[in-house]
């Protein structure tokens, strides 16, 4: 398939561009490199890169004639909550006006081609459906909306505009919602990251409250594999939740984190020490969790990393790539 993604050089967006190519597809990345973001130097004879903003809808336009895709899948993003917090206009402006543009972009390009592989794909968030209590069922692709934060309003703002492209104009569309990733490429600002580099450089590890906000982690490589799945199998105007039934709370991530350091530098260190709690975040959910059956079921994917592995590695790529998030960081 010929695929064109959004935000193909984030953390998401460039652990999908490479198992796409290992799986043979050819990939147009549309990327504005924005803060924590760089050019990964993907050099492939089936990967075409240009650093645009996806506000720029004549530019995107062109590509899309050019390129013909079989399928878009858009994951560009501002994507850290506490920066939307901080500064919610750039949020709006990516995320649902981008999104708009996007949408603009691809139901002309669709008008003409009517490719029937065609699909516009939507990376969402289980944020948008709002926080759970201790006993609450977890999301499914029926859960209502309810955004607590300025990102997550931004991304169900820009959830609402893929399904009205589709009622209104027939675009074919399908929208995924994951919990929270991790895995190698994530930006050093996100909890398992900046736990990892804080340990590393032996900083202060900050929590934020008492540390027991749950989120449902998936390995980033399940997820791209998932999306490639509904790809693949041409599964067009269905939305799905992508999780793998993993919740953990902050404090016990960074604990176990602590731990790795502590078997692999010999007990050098009591990594433990740098947990310093702080002022919680301002709406700060407390629990995030996805039933994934219905994914399972309709696509036979299942997610296929143990978190315990999957932890590990991503220790050992941040141990093994300092550079790579030293200049992120610089
Ligand atoms: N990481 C997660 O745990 C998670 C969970 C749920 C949903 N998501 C969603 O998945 C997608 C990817 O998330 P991520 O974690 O890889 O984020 P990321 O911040 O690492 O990547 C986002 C990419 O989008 C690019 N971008 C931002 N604004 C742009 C613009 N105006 N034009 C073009 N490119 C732009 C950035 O340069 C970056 O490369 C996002 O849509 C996010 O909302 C992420």
């Amino acid at each position: 398939m010929k695929i064109l993604i959004t935000g193909g050089s984030g953390f998401i967006g460039t652990n999908f561009v490479k198992c796409a190519l290992n799986r043979n597809h050819i990939i147009y990345n549309i990327d504005n490199l924005s803060l924590f973001s760089k050019d990964q130097n993907i050099s492939h004879k089936n990967y075409i890169f240009s650093k645009i903003d996806i506000r720029n809808e004549t530019e995107i336009l062109e590509i899309l004639n050019k390129f013909i895709p079989d399928k878009i899948i858009n994951m560009a993003a501002e994507s850290h909550v506490d920066k939307s917090i901080s500064e919610p206009k750039t949020f709006l402006e990516t995320n649902i006006l981008g999104t708009y543009n996007m949408l603009e972009a691809a139901n002309t390009f669709w008008k003409n081609n009517k490719k029937s592989s065609f699909c516009f794909h939507h990376v969402s968030s289980d944020e948008v459906f709002g926080s759970l209590k201790k006993n609450d069922k977890p999301f499914i692709e029926h859960s209502n909306y309810k955004p607590n934060s300025p990102y997550s309003a931004s991304k169900a703002g820009s959830d609402h505009l893929v399904r009205s492209w589709n009622k209104t104009f027939g675009l074919p569309v399908s929208i995924t919602h994951c919990s929270n990733n991790f895995g190698p490429y994530q930006s050093p600002e996100k909890l398992i990251p900046l736990t990892i580099i804080k340990c590393l450089t032996k900083k202060i590890i900050p929590v934020y409250g008492n540390g027991e906000n749950i989120r449902d982690w998936l390995y980033v490589k399940d997820h791209v594999n998932a999306l490639l799945d509904i790809m693949e199998k041409n599964i067009i105007n269905q939305n799905f939740v992508i999780g793998s039934r993993n919740e953990k709370t902050n404090i016990q991530i960074i604990n176990q984190i602590c731990d790795i350091c502590d078997i692999h530098f010999k007990k050098k260190y009591n990594y433990k020490l740098l947990i310093k709690y702080v002022e919680d975040r301002l709406g700060h959910d407390q629990r995030y969790a996805i039933n994934p059956d219905s994914i399972e079921k309709k696509t036979n994917w299942s997610s296929k990393f143990d978190f315990n592995e999957a932890i590990e590695k991503t220790f050992f790529w941040y141990l093994k790539n300092k550079t790579w998030w030293k200049n992120l960081i610089n």
